[in-house]
């Protein structure tokens, strides 16, 4: 079932984003394996600002935080994407940053990929890393040559316009931006990106983050291989939430298509991004993680998902975004929690909530008094062998 970005055709949804799963050959071929419709490749510059070596604080079912990584050189990252389109029928986003101030370097890599084969654009303004690492730690009037990579331009709604009208102006092919979500308002730097002409945004986490620290051993934070960190970028389940609400902003503020991800791990975590506005998703962490049959069963998933539900991409697309209203023009339901005895065994999470006295054990099984429910729906989130339901008045 193929659906259509930017004006070209996709076989599904399904993006590897930028990171070391892209920045070969051989996994670009395994991304092709295992059935991704796009790749985008990593993090190219005219020349990188330092080299880096892949370094990841992993806290699992959480979160990937990335602080220090090898990022391609111009030469290397026009051979890949050369090589990828001799070897994959893989529709190829080329992730490109610049991290001085002037706009010829944009221009530059821009017009490189274009003639080595890519299809799309990606404008890295994401990547916290490369310029917004030093802003983090010292305060914007330390930034100079070879700081405005990544998320400092994407913080900088002026910039952000020049580098999308920059690239347009430079290339044929269509132009993405990914956009650092370090921002007081994503809505407002997707329509900047709008009015500049881009064909498209990328949204996927990546947010500054710092990791946990060992507490005994002198709140060392918890990398291997690594003597200090950086505020680093953030993926893995952490970002999800917050990503369908990036998404959500970008798709009601404006009509350009958009590339969701952050936390992804599954087929139905992919339908919800797209439900919440997006049209391609995009995943890294959790390949990284379990491996490329992740990909497989997203791929399928959905597939069986459609099928199954007599749909297409197209329709799903937004489909959540009729329920978003405002606060105050929300109503609550009444309604209290009921307990099925046969499948309650006793555990007495549901009595604990600190806020709530709705619910006593007495005898081993949760005694209900309705009149006290609140409503926050926490029993029932609770509850291991799901005793509990909603009664609605
Ligand atoms: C090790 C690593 C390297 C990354 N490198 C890049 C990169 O080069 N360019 C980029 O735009 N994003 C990069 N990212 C961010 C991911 O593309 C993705 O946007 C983010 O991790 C959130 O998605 P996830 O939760 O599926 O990982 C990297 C992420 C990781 C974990």
């Amino acid at each position: 079932m193929m659906l259509e970005f930017a004006g070209i055709k996709f076989k599904n949804p399904v993006v590897i984003a930028s990171s070391p799963l892209t920045s070969k050959i051989k996994w670009l071929m395994e991304a092709e394996k295992h059935g991704a419709a796009a790749v985008s490749t990593k993090l190219t510059f005219i020349k990188q600002p330092f080299y880096g070596k892949l370094r990841m604080h992993n806290n699992i079912k959480l979160s990937s935080i990335v602080c220090y990584d090898r990022r391609l050189d111009l030469e290397e990252g026009l051979r890949l994407v050369e090589e990828a389109k001799k070897k994959t029928n893989l529709i190829i986003f080329s992730n490109i940053t610049h991290d001085n101030e002037d706009m010829d370097g944009w221009a530059l890599l821009a017009k490189e990929f274009e003639n080595a084969g890519a299809d799309i654009i990606e404008a890295n303004m994401v990547c916290p890393n490369v310029g917004l690492s030093t802003k983090s730690i010292k305060g914007q009037e330390a930034l100079g040559a070879g700081e405005f990579g990544g998320a400092v331009t994407g913080q900088d709604p002026q910039r952000v316009r020049n580098v999308i009208k920059t690239l347009k102006e430079s290339v044929k092919i269509p132009v993405v931006a990914k956009l650092t979500p370090n921002v007081a308002d994503i809505g407002y730097m997707v329509r900047v990106c709008q009015e500049a002409g881009a064909d498209g945004v990328c949204l996927a986490g990546a947010q500054s983050s710092l990791p946990l620290v060992d507490i005994y051993n002198d709140g060392k934070p918890e990398y291997h291989l690594l003597n200090g960190v950086s505020h680093g970028s953030l993926g893995g389940p952490a970002c999800l939430n917050m990503a369908f609400s990036q998404v959500a902003q970008a798709a009601t503020k404006s009509s350009l298509p958009i590339i969701g991800g952050g936390g992804l791990e599954t087929a139905e975590q992919c339908i919800m991004m797209m439900m919440w506005g997006a049209t391609l998703v995009t995943m890294c962490t959790s390949v990284m993680w379990y491996g490329w049959e992740v990909v497989d069963r997203i791929v399928r998933g959905m597939e069986e998902y459609l099928e199954k539900q007599g749909l297409t991409y197209q329709d799903i697309i937004g489909k959540s975004l009729k329920y978003l209203r405002p606060s105050h023009q929300l109503e609550a339901l009444e309604g209290w929690p009921e307990v099925d005895l046969d499948k309650c065994i006793g555990c007495g999470r549901c009595a604990k909530p600190g806020h709530c006295d709705a619910i006593e054990m007495v005898d081993d099984k949760p005694v209900i008094t309705p009149d006290r429910c609140l409503g926050c729906g926490i029993c029932i989130a609770l509850c291991p062998t799901k005793a509990l339901t909603m009664h609605y008045e």
